[in-house]
């Protein structure tokens, strides 16, 4: 049997890894300025991480939920004291589209409609329903159509007041990214998020944040929403949770209340994941790496805006989008294939920057200069 092929792969064998650093099967060092997609937050191989990992499968790797699972209480407690949300619930599942599947059936349990808002340049992952509330047609199968979704502009409070004023009764709720990633990041307008608050409260819609991409410290707050100093009803979370074990987790708000049955998984929560995100909690805590999040951030925004031929730097903390006047394709591979640095793009013009949160003022000139580099 080989690989269903659907990734268009670089051919690059990596085997080992530490921080952020990785080496190929020929022993070439690169720096990881990606994270795997904006999966590894404390960094590869961290030894607290594979510690406790090592630990946790010479004890118990798995057992289903119908048993209590101690370390689901203690990442709940650590979760809800990083957000600053110990008052809200959590729910364990195993990626970001699976986060956001269980936000809005929550949702649409919570007050009986069926109806979501969603928006242009929206990404919420690739199964049923966050597929459909996924902006980018081509990758909506036909079984995954509805017409229970609607798209909005992002970022247009009035759209979204005349929307409501309109069908807000019908609405179920409302998803929105912090910061959109795959469309380019594009960050919400703190009067944006607060409209949503708004609308929500006034018509009885939950406001779900999908923090999948811009959550766990990324933006310098646990979820990039909270910037706008309004807190969502559900935030969803995966990638950087777990710094590469499979994890996704809803944080909910107190007012929604649980009923056996109403959400459930057979992986979700295991002792193995648990102890990963534990891990990368008590790492993100002792390391204050949402700090260093936003130093290094703002160190490199402000070091790119520098350089001559971008045509936009934008971003918060360790989200940064460096957009070319022209495809960036080129430039990608020079990083990639010369310079030794793994960097993500969005669309053709734009290279993302999604690094580990405790990269250092070091890597982060090994990357500007890099970068000099293959623009010269
Ligand atoms: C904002 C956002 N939501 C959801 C997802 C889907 O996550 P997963 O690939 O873990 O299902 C992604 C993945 O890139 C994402 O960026």
């Amino acid at each position: 049997m080989k690989m269903f092929d659907v990734y268009p792969l670089n051919n690059i064998s990596i085997t080992k890894a530490m921080g952020s650093w990785v080496w190929d099967a020929n022993g070439q060092k690169y720096l990881d300025m990606y994270g795997g997609h904006a999966v590894i937050s404390i960094g590869h191989t961290n030894p607290t991480y594979v510690g406790a990992l090592t630990d946790q499968l010479n004890k118990i790797g798995f057992y289903s939920n119908s048993v209590i699972i101690e370390q689901q209480k203690e990442l709940s407690e650590k979760l809800g004291a990083l957000s600053g949300k110990e008052d809200y619930q959590l729910f364990l599942c195993n990626s970001g589209a699976e986060a956001n599947e269980n936000a809005l059936k929550l949702a649409s349990f919570y007050n009986n409609r069926s109806k979501i808002v969603a928006f242009k340049g929206a990404f919420h992952g690739r199964t049923s329903l966050a597929v459909a509330a996924t902006d980018i047609p081509s990758i909506i199968a036909p079984v995954n159509q509805t017409d229970d979704i609607v798209f909005l502009p992002y970022n247009d409070v009035d759209a979204l007041k005349a929307y409501f004023a309109e069908h807000g009764k019908d609405i179920s709720s409302v998803i929105v990214e912090g910061i959109q990633g795959v469309g380019g990041i594009i960050l919400a307008t703190d009067e944006f998020l607060k409209a949503i608050r708004q609308v929500c409260d006034e018509s009885g819609a939950l406001y779900i944040a999908d923090s999948v991409q811009c959550g766990c410290g990324r933006s310098g707050k646990y979820y990039s929403h909270d910037w706008a100093g309004v807190n969502a009803d559900i935030y969803a979370m995966a990638k950087g949770i777990g710094n590469g074990f499979p994890m996704g987790a809803i944080s909910i708000a107190p007012h929604i209340a649980p009923k056996y049955g109403m959400l459930g998984t057979t992986f979700g929560g295991n002792h193995l994941a648990c102890r990963a995100a534990i891990a990368v909690a008590d790492v993100m805590a002792q390391e204050n790496l949402i700090e260093n999040t936003t130093t290094i951030g703002n160190y490199l925004m402000e070091e790119l805006k520098k350089i001559e031929g971008i045509k936009e730097i934008r971003g918060k903390g360790l989200m940064i989008a460096i957009e070319m006047p022209y495809d960036s394709s080129e430039l990608r591979k020079k990083l990639l294939f010369e310079e030794h640095v793994f960097v993500g793009a969005a669309g053709k013009n734009i290279i993302r920057l999604l690094p580990a949160l405790n990269i250092t003022k070091e890597h982060a000139d090994t990357f500007l200069d890099a970068f000099k580099k293959v623009l010269a």
